[in-house]
């Protein structure tokens, strides 16, 4: 196992019945600003829940922050937070309202063109660039991305999408109330379970470190999300299964199973690409890159491929290709029995596009991809046509 240096303050409220605690978490005195996307959280009168439970606190709102948050639309947020001089923030909504909300605080901290928050990727922005920022508190509504406990955010600005991180943009405070996801479309669902699934092997399926705690972790979260990915799509009201995926969900990218492991963040790179240039939703840009990812680097991960399809697939017989060719099967087959489909053709994107794709991971400075940082263009390029 790697040496690792591992914080994470956030402070969770998990179950039915727990968003009394944001009373108890913001200040009396504060002026809070609610942020929130294009109307779930309003119509579904959540919205108007949290403003109750302010009370007498002065609360201003930010709605519209779009899926795949745009840097257009946050600076807007930002001169609300500067005019108002707001000294709270409260995220309702999914991944892409939280990581929103991150970058507002930390934009409205930082004294120059805030477009220079984009450049550091997954460098985290050093604290002598912003030192503080405006807290903040979570109301989670989609269980997908793990932002609700951890210091990420991913911005869209022109046509790319772009990493920010900062030790400060931790959320105070996140409440999982799984009944607040029963709303979700089932697709969204589908994509939170995809999401998180591989944000899970993102962080396991490289090379062994002999990292006993953080395999086992992971290997347990895929095993939840596979025992109850189909329930909680047909049936959206069965807390059990909704609690299970909210907390899968959050542990997958929390840190947790990131101490000490080489990461592989290729699938998320080469999907971050397809949503900038088609619109195609995060969760499903991974369905279709993962397959193909591990078919191409089934040497590099050769032996964590067979730990994969022997503990979470249960594959015990057969050669070991043959082993990892049923592990990738069952892997598609897993998120198209969820409705998510694997192929990039069935989004309605067309061959000679591939070559786009790889000039926009050239653009971005993505020539070096994966744990072992020899993930080229060229390879990027057999991944696509593999995932065509
Ligand atoms: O905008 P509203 O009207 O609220 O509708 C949203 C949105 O259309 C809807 N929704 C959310 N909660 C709902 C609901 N509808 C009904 N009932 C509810 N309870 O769902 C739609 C999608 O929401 P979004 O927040 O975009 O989805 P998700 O949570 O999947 O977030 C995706 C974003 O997170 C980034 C992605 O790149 C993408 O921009 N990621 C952030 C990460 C992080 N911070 O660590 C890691 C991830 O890998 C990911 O890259
Ligand atoms: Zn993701």
């Amino acid at each position: 196992m790697y040496n690792f240096n591992f914080y994470n303050p956030t402070r969770i409220f998990f179950g039915k019945n727990q968003l009394e605690n944001i009373d108890k978490q913001v200040p009396t005195d504060a002026k809070v600003l609610i942020t929130f996307g294009g109307g779930s959280a309003k119509k579904s009168g959540l919205i108007d829940k949290v403003k109750t439970i302010l009370g007498n606190r002065k609360v201003f709102e930010f709605g519209g922050i779009e899926p795949n948050p745009r840097y257009e639309t946050l600076v807007k947020a930002v001169e609300v937070v500067r005019n108002e001089n707001i000294d709270f923030i409260i995220a309702v909504g999914g991944g892409s309202v939280i990581d929103g909300t991150k970058f507002i605080t930390l934009a409205s901290n930082y004294k120059g063109d805030a477009r220079d928050l984009l450049k550091y990727g997954f460098m985290p922005i050093p604290l002598n660039v912003v030192n503080k920022v405006v807290p903040f508190g979570t109301v989670l509504t989609l269980p997908a991305t793990g932002s609700e406990m951890n210091s990420g955010a991913v911005i869209s600005y022109e046509h790319g999408k772009f990493a920010v991180m900062c030790e400060l943009s931790f959320p105070k405070f996140s409440i999982l109330d799984p009944t607040i996801t029963f709303t979700l479309p089932k697709i969204q669902v589908a994509n939170g379970i995809v999401d998180a699934f591989i944000h899970t092997t993102e962080q396991y399926l490289t090379y062994p470190v002999d990292a006993k705690i953080q395999d086992r972790i992971a290997e347990g979260i895929l095993l939840t999300l596979i025992e109850i990915g189909e329930t909680t799509i047909s049936e959206p009201e069965n807390y059990d299964a909704r609690a299970n995926l909210v907390w899968s969900a959050t542990m997958a990218l929390n840190g947790v199973i990131g101490t000490g492991v080489p990461q592989d963040w290729t699938t998320h790179m080469i999907g971050h690409e397809l949503t900038a240039l088609f619109g195609i939703d995060h969760g499903q840009t991974l369905a279709i890159v993962l397959p193909a990812l591990l078919d191409v680097r089934r040497d590099k991960k050769h032996a964590k491929l067979l730990q994969y399809a022997e503990r979470v697939w249960n594959i015990k017989n057969g050669t070991d290709d043959e082993k990892i060719d049923l592990a990738i099967q069952k892997t598609k087959d897993f998120f198209e029995s969820l409705g998510v489909k694997t192929k990039l053709s069935q989004y309605g994107v067309t061959a000679d596009k591939i070559s786009v794709i790889v000039d926009q991971l050239k653009a971005h400075g993505l020539t070096a991809l994966s744990e072992t940082r020899d993930l080229s263009l060229e390879i990027s390029k057999q991944i696509l046509e593999k995932a065509f």
